[in-house]
């Protein structure tokens, strides 16, 4: 009897541990994931915006060649410097600082830079959506030896393609993703930011008819970010969501997250999205030509109404992409995540 209190005691005091560690959103089982997670943690709570950063370098590194960390690389022997970062296409790309804190931290641990890519990613994606967004990851990526600002910019889809464009670039060579995943996986839109360039075609009724934005939202973006700073060499960044813009923005764009069924908490990866495109209250093109397509359309209205289904889809997305098998042929467990082996 005394013999199974003592066994009760242990589990129930194993329990409490397991519990707290849970509360504090920790894993208990690996030390690289913790490690992982402690610095993703850290950096969002001093700069929110870099989750978004995090959750974006996932899709850009493996988009061009597979998850290989050739986005990380600075400088190569076959590029110098012409690397993915230069890319026209990666404008505003950032987490470079985290990821190489993180590598910091695991580097006896025979991690490879991909790995911690798309680790972090997960991590940021866990932490954004309140951990509602979560799946596994399998370690073992291996971190290529070239990167090709040419060859990123021919990859990675641009903010004014057309439905027709998205579509044949997310099923191609390598990437096989369906019109679903097209649309589950740009509800990362409902964070972070972007540069005027990246939607000033959007500003003006020439360039886009009044049918594709919002015209409260369209004399928003124009007062606060006119197009024409553009021409005196200014590029300022805005909010991708409307829902994370100012009070007075949004009372000129005329939204209301609230009357709108969204959660106005700012800065939440989200359903939201779905909310806004389908007010055409979103950014870019590439967001709105979603409604031009019947099945594309139909996963808006479905993601709209479904937030925990679009949170399922979202996390399987995201483990899909972050399993893209590298394409190069050479590779390494990189030493620094900015330069290959032999050049460290
Ligand atoms: C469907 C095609 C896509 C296009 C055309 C596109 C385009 C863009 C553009 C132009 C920006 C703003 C860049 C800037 O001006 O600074 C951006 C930001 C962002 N994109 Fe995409 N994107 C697409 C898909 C995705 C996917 C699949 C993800 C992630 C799974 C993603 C995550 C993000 C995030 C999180 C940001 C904000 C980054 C930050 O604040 O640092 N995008 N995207």
């Amino acid at each position: 009897m005394a013999k199974l209190s003592g066994t009760a005691i242990i589990v129930f005091v194993l329990f409490a541990f397991l519990a707290e560690q849970s509360v504090a959103g920790r894993y208990y089982d690996d030390k690289v994931e913790d490690k992982v997670r402690k610095e993703v943690k850290n950096a969002i709570e001093k700069n929110p915006g870099i989750g978004a950063a995090l959750v974006r370098l996932v899709f850009h590194d493996c988009w061009v060649n597979g998850c290989d960390g050739s986005v990380l690389l600075d400088k190569t022997p076959t590029d110098g410097f012409n690397t993915e970062k230069k890319a026209v296409n990666n404008i505003g790309l950032d987490g470079f600082g985290v990821i190489d804190a993180i590598k910091d931290k695991v580097k006896n641990d025979n991690v490879s830079c991909a790995d911690i890519i798309v680790l972090a990613g997960r991590d940021a994606a866990s932490i954004l959506s309140g951990g509602k967004i979560t799946y596994p990851i399998t370690r073992g990526r291996l971190d290529g030896v070239s990167s090709s600002a040419a060859e990123a910019d021919r990859a990675l889809p641009t903010s004014d393609f057309d439905f027709d464009q998205l579509k044949t670039n997310f099923d191609s060579g390598f990437r096989k993703f369906t019109v679903e995943e097209l649309v589950v996986l740009s509800g990362a839109h409902s964070i972070g930011v972007a540069h005027l360039s990246s939607y000033a075609d959007r500003l003006t009724s020439a360039a886009t008819p009044d049918f594709q934005i919002d015209s409260s939202y369209r004399a928003a973006l124009n007062a606060t970010t006119p197009p024409a700073l553009l021409k005196q060499g200014q590029n300022p960044r805005v909010p991708n969501n409307v829902r994370d813009e100012t009070q007075a923005f949004q009372q000129q764009a005329e939204y209301d997250p609230v009357a709108m069924g969204v959660n106005p908490t700012k800065g939440v990866l989200d359903n939201s999205y779905y909310h806004n495109t389908l007010e055409n209250k979103v950014l870019f093109k590439s967001d709105w030509v979603l409604r031009t397509d019947g099945e594309a359309a139909g996963k808006l209205v479905e993601y709209r109404d479904k937030p925990e289904e679009w949170n399922k889809d979202f996390a399987a997305a995201m483990a899909k992409l972050s399993g893209l098998p590298a394409q190069g042929k050479n590779f390494e467990v990189r030493k620094n995540c900015r330069v290959i082996n032999n050049h460290y």
